[in-house]
């Protein structure tokens, strides 16, 4: 059995869920480093809390890298700080990092390094910007990759408009340069499989008494804030932590799969905009497949995982 952590690189966006997304990816991967992007705040705050996260997580060593914080459009409508606060750590503050950001310049970064290694997994659990310009300019980087898995869209509609998943939405012009890249093995965790694993109540409150004092608790109450608002604002029965489960394709293959299928994107001006058109019709003779489309979850393990993963940061 091949027991070799993947080498991750993870472009992130945090972000409430971007953070347990940060504790998988430590604990479980090979991390080779964080690159940062605008999204669920402004490029600045998730750069910070990316560096706060990795002193909290015991990883101060972990190269972190700025990049892009408009998407390609130029101009965003708003963030998302509904649901992950002004800090987009919820209600939390986190502490100043230790450390500066390793450099301004993720995505040169991520070209070098991708270049110079072959068979590492680049996970995106944010708007596509950062991927989206170094495969532009680098568009031998689909080579060298074991694959891109990225939380966004979805096959069922949106969250943030009726067709548009939040990461979609921000950046829909990046989603459609990586979707029409060529990679042969992108993945694309959506909605329609993120919305199934949710994290209740009971579950943060088992958590909280697992982790005490211990300075990672502070996840405890990044989840309650995220937990609270999604109860607020959405139907769902607990908090959905989207971005773990794009690392969790990679580092646990075996608790999430799908099936490739033709995905467009729309990038039109109007409702549509930045939705992940799947093509789901079982057609005997379908056009060509562009993504690894995720369409099933093992719920139940993925709550455990999460749980295990976090209560395993416990200093003893
Ligand atoms: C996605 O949008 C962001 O708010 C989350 O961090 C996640 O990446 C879910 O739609
Ligand atoms: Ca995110």
């Amino acid at each position: 059995m091949n027991t070799r952590k993947p080498r991750m690189i993870l472009d992130c966006d945090p972000g409430l869920d971007d953070a347990v997304a940060i504790a998988l990816a430590v604990h479980h991967a090979d991390l080779v480093g964080i690159t940062a992007v605008g999204g669920n705040v402004g490029l600045e705050r998730t750069t910070a809390n990316a560096l706060s996260l990795c002193d909290i997580l015991g990883a101060p060593d972990i190269e972190v890298h700025a990049g892009q914080d408009l998407p390609l459009s130029g101009s965003l409508e708003h963030r998302a700080t509904e649901y992950h606060g002004p800090y987009g750590t919820g209600s939390v503050q986190l502490r100043e990092p230790s450390r500066e950001a390793t450099s301004k310049k993720a995505v040169e970064w991520m070209i070098d390094t991708i270049r110079a290694e072959a068979g590492i997994w680049l996970v995106a659990t944010g708007p596509l910007t950062n991927v989206a310009l170094a495969l532009q300019r680098a568009p031998d980087l689909g080579d060298q990759l074991a694959g891109v898995s990225w939380m966004g869209g979805g096959t069922v509609g949106g969250n943030t408009t009726a067709g548009a998943e939040f990461n979609s939405w921000v950046d829909p012009e990046a989603a459609k340069i990586v979707f029409e890249s060529g990679l042969s093995n992108l993945v694309m965790v959506g909605l329609n499989v993120t919305h199934t694993v949710l994290l209740d109540r009971d579950w943060i409150d088992q958590l909280g008494a697992e982790l005490g004092e211990d300075p990672v608790a502070v996840f405890v109450d990044l989840l309650d804030y995220y937990e609270l608002r999604q109860r607020r604002m959405t139907t769902l029965a607990g908090a959905a932590v989207h971005d773990a489960l794009a690392v969790a394709y990679v580092t646990h293959p075996q608790l999430l799969g799908g099936v490739r299928r033709p995905v467009e994107i729309v990038c039109d001006i109007g409702p549509t905009r930045g939705m992940t058109l799947v093509d789901l019709r079982p057609r005997r003779h379908p056009d060509p497949p562009t993504a690894t489309v995720v369409e099933w979850a093992d719920v139940h393990a993925l709550q455990q995982l999460i749980f295990d993963t976090l209560v395993g940061f416990v200093q003893s």
